[in-house]
């Protein structure tokens, strides 16, 4: 009813303008006054966590995703080599494992079978195996070894929202968690990165403030029959998502490319008109915002229509942008917190405007519990 939803059309709606709290609550009572990380929950022994010398992160759909995101906060932070796998794949492969091997399963509902699967072979091979999940006493985190619950109420709509931006979070607090017990990061400079993560409540409300643009942009695109999606590092998988956001709900040909790829076959599909979002990261020391701004001018050379997300006092977009997306100031690896939110409105204001049900999409479940 209209009242669950809070007065939004949608529950999916109504579950993308809850991240802010959502958010805040993955975060809520996990860092001490003292300066130190506590995942309470984490029943893996501090010296165990020091032996693993290799993380392999397991999921599907959304969950994936947020594990792409993972992976570079975790390997920058801890200096542990992590991997990134869809469950279904990793299961049928034989990889390689052993008891200094953390499998880390994301899984919003807790029940997907191919997860599962995945996580029961791990066990089998000795792995140990930690979930992230947002589903107490479900399946997943009732068979790992430990668990970080993502604290972001129940998530009703199919396509995950804040599923994805609380998995986020949890892994960017097991990255941190990790580096304090292996001293990669010293105290003072997890205390700069924690400061951040919990100002990152009020950066996603500001992003929800500003969302007018994107919902007129999802007027002007709904006859778009194809929409690529561009990102360089963590802005990567935030195309990715963006792009499945976009095909699950408005049932629109889309796909995220990695900006780098560009010229090894994507470039080839721009023709004139051709909607491209593109997600820049912050300016700064590194050539990674430089790169992504060149990549800008070579699909607008060839006709395409952006729609930018990058920095709101960003000098190089208002030459280049059909549309500029302002986001927040944050730092790189938080900025997919911040990007995916325009991106999520888009699919949900597209899709109702196409009169699709956002909530029930076609052939889809909320929960894959069947191989
Ligand atoms: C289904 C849902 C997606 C979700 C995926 C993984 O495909 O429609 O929204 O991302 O399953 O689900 P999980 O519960 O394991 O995160």
């Amino acid at each position: 009813s209209a009242a669950q939803k809070d007065g939004f059309d949608w529950f999916m709606r109504k579950e993308i303008y809850e991240q802010p709290k959502a958010v805040a609550d993955t975060l809520l009572g996990r860092y001490d006054t003292d300066g130190s990380l506590r995942l309470d929950e984490l029943r893996i022994p501090e010296y165990e966590l020091r032996l693993i010398d290799k993380i392999i992160i397991v999921a599907c759909g959304t969950a994936f995703y947020s594990g792409l995101v993972a992976k570079y906060a975790i390997e920058h932070w801890t200096r542990i080599a992590c991997e990134v796998e869809l469950a279904h794949e990793f299961r049928y492969r034989d990889p390689i494992l052993s008891g200094r091997t953390l499998v880390v399963c994301i899984s919003q509902s807790g029940e997907t079978a191919d997860t599962l699967m995945a996580i029961r072979h791990a066990s089998e091979q000795g792995a140990r195996v930690l979930a992230i999940c947002n589903t107490n006493g479900s399946t997943i985190p009732r068979e790992s070894d430990a668990v970080i619950y993502t604290h972001a109420g129940p998530e009703i709509g199919v396509a995950s929202t804040k599923g994805f931006t609380t998995q986020l979070t949890a892994c960017y607090l097991l990255g941190l968690y990790l580096a304090q017990v292996r001293s990669t990061l010293f105290g003072d400079e997890i205390a700069v990165l924690m400061a951040e993560l919990e100002r990152m409540p009020q950066t996603i409300q500001r992003v929800l403030d500003e969302a007018e643009p994107v919902l007129e942009l999802a007027a002007d695109f709904a006859d778009q029959p194809s929409v690529l999606f561009l990102g360089r590092h963590v802005g990567y998988p935030v195309a990715l998502e963006g792009a499945l956001k976009l095909k699950e709900l408005a049932y629109i040909h889309a796909e995220g490319f990695a900006a780098g790829e560009l010229k090894h076959g994507p470039i080839a599909l721009i023709e004139d008109g051709l909607p491209v979002f593109v997600v820049v990261p912050p300016q700064g020391r590194d050539m990674l915002h430089d790169k992504v701004v060149s990549n800008i001018a070579e699909i607008r050379a060839r006709g395409a229509l952006t729609a930018v997300l990058a920095e709101e006092d960003d000098e190089a977009i208002p030459a280049l942008a059909d549309v500029w997306i302002r986001l927040p100031k944050v730092s790189t690896l938080l900025q997919p917190l911040a990007a995916i939110v325009p991106l999520q409105l888009f699919a949900c204001e597209l899709a109702t405007r196409k009169g699709h049900d956002v909530d029930q999409p076609r052939n889809l479940a909320k929960s894959v519990t069947v191989e």
